[in-house]
C-alpha cells in the first residue's frame, strides 16, 4: 500500500496536545488491518482543534521516526483503511499464466492464450464464435459497425446505459431511439419499446444492468415480427443466465466487458460472442485494422486495432476456471449486505430475483427514497468520509451535456431514469471484498442515515 507523504508538525510545540506520554500510542481496535495513515486531533493554544497526518509507518518505527513527537499527549485517530468500491480476486492461476507469458514471449495478441480463452469464454456462453479485443466499449464499437446497418438507421436502447452503448451507436452514423428503464431492475422497459419502431428501426440493443438480465422474451418476439437484429451488452453479466439460458446467448451479437470490476477481469479487455460466422470474421478483421489476408496493406474498409494481448487472455483464461466461484461469492456478498440493510428506512435495495433469474449482484446498486432528504452525490461524499468507496449510477443518455448541446433528444423525458440517476449509488462490491469490509461498508451507510 502507498504510503502518503510524512508531514511535518511544526505545530506541535506549540500546541497543547491532549494525549499519552512519551510517544507510545495505544494500539489499534482492529489489530488485523493495516493502518493507513496515523492520525493526531490536536487542540492549540487559542483552542481551535486540528486533525493532521503523523505518517503510516509501521507501528514498530513510531517512536525512532525522527520528527516523531515525545512526551506529547493527545487524542490518537486511527483511520481505517479506505475501502475501495472494487478490488478483483487474482488469487488463481493468473500469476502462473502471466509468468508463462513472459517466459515464452508471448506478450502481444499473437498468443495462444487469446485464442484458448475465446473457445472458452464462448463455450460457456452457449455461442460458436468469441472474438477478444481491447475493452467492453470497442466490442460494442466492433459489433454495431459488424451489423453493416446505413447510416439513419434507427436503433433503439435504454435511457439508462453506460455511454459506450450510444457511442457506438453514433459511431456507425445511426441514430439512437431511447427507451426509459424498469423502477426496480434498472433495465430497458421492454413494454415501451414497440412504441418507438419506425420503419427505420434496424436494432435493439438489450444492456443487461446491474445485475438481473433483461425482459429477452419480449424484446425477440418484437425483434422476430419487426425484422431487427439485437445487439446484446451482457458486460456486466459473466455467469447470468435468463431462464437457465446464458446471458450473451441472445444477441445476434453479444458483448462482455472485462474491465477490473466485471467478475472476470483481463484488467481492461472485452469480446464478441456470436453464432454467426459472417459477423465473427468481420469482427475479426474490425479489431485488426481490416488487414487483407492476400494483400496485407491494401484495405478496402475501415479497421481499428482493437486487439487483446496474450497477457490480458491468460489473465481471462485463469478467471474463467474460477467463474462459477465468483458467481457463489457475489450472491453470498449480495444477500449477505441485503440482511444487514435491509430493516433499514429509505433504502431501495436490488431484488434478489425474479422469474426469470437470481440476481448476480455486478453492483450492489442502491436507491435512496424520496424520504431521504439528500441525493446519491451527498450520501456517496458521506460515505467517502467514513472510508467507503463508492459509484454513482449511469447518467441517462437524453440528459448528456454533449447531446443536448447538439439539441438530440429535446424534451424527452424518462423519470425513471432521471430519479435513479440522482438517487443511486453502489457500495464496495468487488470480489477482493473482505465480510469485515462489506460489514463494515453497511454500517457506515447505516451511520450516515442515522445522522
Ligand atoms: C453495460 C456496459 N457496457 C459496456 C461497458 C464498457 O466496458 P469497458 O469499460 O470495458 O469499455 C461497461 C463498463 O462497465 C458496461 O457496464
Amino acid at each position: 500500500m502507498a504510503s502518503p507523504a510524512r508531514t511535518e508538525l511544526p505545530w506541535v510545540s506549540r500546541s497543547k496536545i491532549v494525549f499519552n506520554s512519551n510517544g507510545v500510542v495505544s494500539r489499534r481496535h482492529d489489530q488485523a488491518a493495516t493502518p493507513l495513515g496515523l492520525f493526531v486531533f490536536v487542540t492549540d493554544s487559542q483552542g481551535s482543534s486540528s486533525l493532521a497526518t503523523l505518517g503510516c509507518e509501521p507501528e514498530s518505527l513510531w517512536d525512532s521516526t525522527p520528527g516523531f513527537p515525545r512526551g506529547i499527549t493527545g487524542n490518537l485517530i486511527y483511520m481505517d483503511p479506505f475501502i475501495p468500491v472494487n478490488e478483483p480476486d487474482l488469487s488463481g492461476n493468473e500469476k502462473k499464466y502471466l509468468i508463462e507469458c513472459i517466459d515464452t514471449g508471448w506478450i502481444s495478441s499473437e498468443g495462444p492464450y487469446v485464442t484458448k480463452f475465446e473457445e472458452q469464454f464462448a463455450a460457456r456462453v452457449g455461442r460458436k464464435h468469441g472474438i477478444a479485443m481491447c475493452n467492453g466499449t470497442a466490442v460494442l464499437v466492433a459489433a454495431v459497425r459488424a451489423l453493416k446497418l446505413s447510416p439513419g438507421d434507427e436503433v433503439i436502447m435504454p435511457s439508462f446505459a453506460i455511454i459506450s452503448c450510444i457511442t457506438a451507436i453514433l459511431e456507425s452514423g445511426l441514430k439512437p431511439v431511447l427507451v426509459d428503464c424498469e423502477p426496480r431492475t434498472y433495465n430497458a422497459d421492454v413494454a415501451q419499446i414497440e412504441a418507438k419502431i419506425t420503419p427505420r428501426t434496424r436494432a435493439i440493443m438489450v444492456v443487461h444492468t446491474y445485475g438481473l438480465p433483461v425482459e429477452m422474451n419480449r424484446v425477440l418476439e418484437l425483434a422476430r415480427k419487426h425484422n431487427l437484429r439485437i445487439i446484446e451488452d451482457a458486460a456486466e453479466m459473466h455467469g447470468q443466465t435468463y431462464h437457465g439460458k446464458p446471458c450473451g446467448s441472445f444477441g445476434d451479437i453479444s458483448t462482455f466487458s472485462f474491465y477490473a470490476n466485471k467478475h472476470i477481469t483481463t484488467g481492461e479487455g472485452g469480446m464478441v460472442v456470436t453464432d454467426d460466422p459472417a459477423l465473427a470474421e468481420r469482427c475479426r478483421s474490425l479489431r485488426n485494422l481490416c488487414f487483407q489476408p492476400a494483400r496485407r496493406f491494401v484495405h478496402e474498409e475501415m479497421g481499428w486495432n482493437f486487439r487483446l494481448t496474450n497477457i490480458q487472455a491468460a489473465l481471462g483464461v485463469a478467471q474463467l476456471e474460477r467463474l462459477d466461484q465468483f458467481v457463489v461469492t457475489k450472491r453470498r456478498m449480495g444477500a449477505l449486505y441485503t440482511e444487514l440493510l435491509s430493516g433499514v428506512k429509505g433504502l431501495e435495495l436490488p431484488v434478489a430475483r425474479n422469474a426469470a433469474a437470481e440476481n448476480i449482484y455486478w453492483v450492489y446498486a442502491i436507491v435512496l427514497m424520496e424520504e431521504i432528504p439528500f441525493d446519491a452525490a451527498e450520501m456517496m461524499e458521506r460515505l467517502k468520509k467514513h472510508g467507503i468507496g463508492t459509484r454513482p449510477f449511469f447518467w441517462g443518455m437524453h440528459e448528456q451535456p454533449m447531446f443536448q448541446r447538439q439539441g438530440m433528444f429535446k424534451g424527452e423525458k424518462y423519470p425513471v431514469t432521471e430519479r435513479i440517476s440522482r438517487r443511486g449509488f453502489y457500495l464496495p462490491s468487488g470480489l477482493g471484498l473482505t465480510e469485515a469490509q462489506l460489514r463494515r461498508s453497511a454500517d457506515a451507510l447505516k451511520k450516515v442515515l442515522a445522522g
